[in-house]
């Protein structure tokens, strides 16, 4: 059966003895988008990854990945989906190439496709010129693009990637968002997991929260960030106009020892409006910008409401 969506699970529930791992999870996975599963530490989220990728059994809970019932379809979903775990298994003695090759082998590719496979693999994530080297030489941000590579050996129509950018150079970071923009374009379902929110601004379409071990909330990144207060850094030539200007408005701010002023909370559109208030008003700005990651003060918000 085809679904609408590459991972449609409802009431995912999971305990490890006297440990309620996840308690009702909802999730859904679309198509052509990359989807971040954000939570802290301890959240669920690895467990939550593991039963998607068959490799761990749920309590309870409807799941279909690729449109095929885990209960009832497990091989066909296990040849629908790649996984890219958050650790990197030890085939170190390996060349990069033979292990590209090795995991074609086990998808049942024959030899001379899998070693097409794997030249353009390697190509993609930009590990070429390191084909004939060993696999312990790698660097962490090329172990994790060779994982990505394994991870899509049999062109896998959703991907899950367990906390894939953590700690990533941001080099690394940008290589791996093009690589998951790219794949996201090509249809497949991404699901990304992270339990740091500002990783996944620029690589995530939707954000799905989990908090222990529950859908705290799903949304679109560009509502999130559109709707989103946050505190704005502004600048300008001379601080005494600007400051003026924000009191007669009765817009919060606070002076910052590096220079310029922390404004708001506000959203988007009222620090748009109010910047051309302050223009007009006569404040020479030479900076204006979000404070952080908007998408970490929306998380601290929404965190904050709750307690
Ligand atoms: N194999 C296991 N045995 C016992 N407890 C576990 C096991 N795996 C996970 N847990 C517990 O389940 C909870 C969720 O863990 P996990 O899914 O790894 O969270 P996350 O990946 O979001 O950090 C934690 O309390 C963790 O200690
Ligand atoms: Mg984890």
């Amino acid at each position: 059966m085809e679904d609408e969506a590459g991972v449609h699970a409802r009431g995912v529930t999971r305990a490890f003895g006297p440990v309620q791992a996840l308690r009702g999870l909802d999730l859904t996975v679309p198509y052509g988008q990359v989807t971040a599963l954000v939570g802290a530490n301890g959240a669920g989220k690895t467990t939550l990854l593991l039963i998607l990728a068959t490799l761990l059994a749920p309590d309870a809970g409807e799941i279909r990945v690729a449109g095929h019932d885990l209960r009832t379809r497990p091989e066909a979903a296990r040849t629908a989906l790649g996984w890219m775990p958050d650790t990197f298994g030890a085939y170190d003695q390996l060349t990069v190439a033979e292990y590209l090759q090795f995991f074609a082998d086990a998808y049942g590719l024959t030899p001379p496709e899998g070693a097409a496979r794997t030249a353009e693999l390697l190509t993609r994530v930009h590990l070429l010129e390191m084909a004939r080297q060993p696999v312990h030489v790698l660097s962490r941000g090329q172990k994790q693009r060779l994982g990505l590579a394994r991870a899509l050996v049999h062109r896998p129509k959703v991907l899950l990637l367990d906390e894939p950018a953590s700690g990533l150079d941001p080099r690394s970071r940008v290589e791996l968002r093009d690589l998951l923009r790219s794949l996201a374009a090509e249809g497949v379902a991404v699901l990304i997991s992270s339990h740091i929110l500002s990783e996944l601004e620029e690589i995530a379409d939707r954000v799905v929260l989990v908090e222990r071990g529950a859908t705290a909330g799903e949304h679109e990144i560009a509502t999130l960030m559109a709707e989103a207060r946050g505190l704005w850094r502004v600048r300008a030539l001379e601080e005494e106009p600007l400051a003026e200007a924000l009191d007669v408005r009765r817009v919060p701010y606070r002076r910052q020892e590096t220079g310029g002023l922390d404004i708001g909370p506000l959203t988007e559109r009222e620090a748009a409006v109010l910047l051309g208030e302050l223009v007009g008003a006569g404040a020479r700005i030479f900076s204006y910008a979000p404070v952080g990651g908007a998408l970490e003060s929306v998380y601290l918000a929404m965190t904050e409401d709750r307690t």
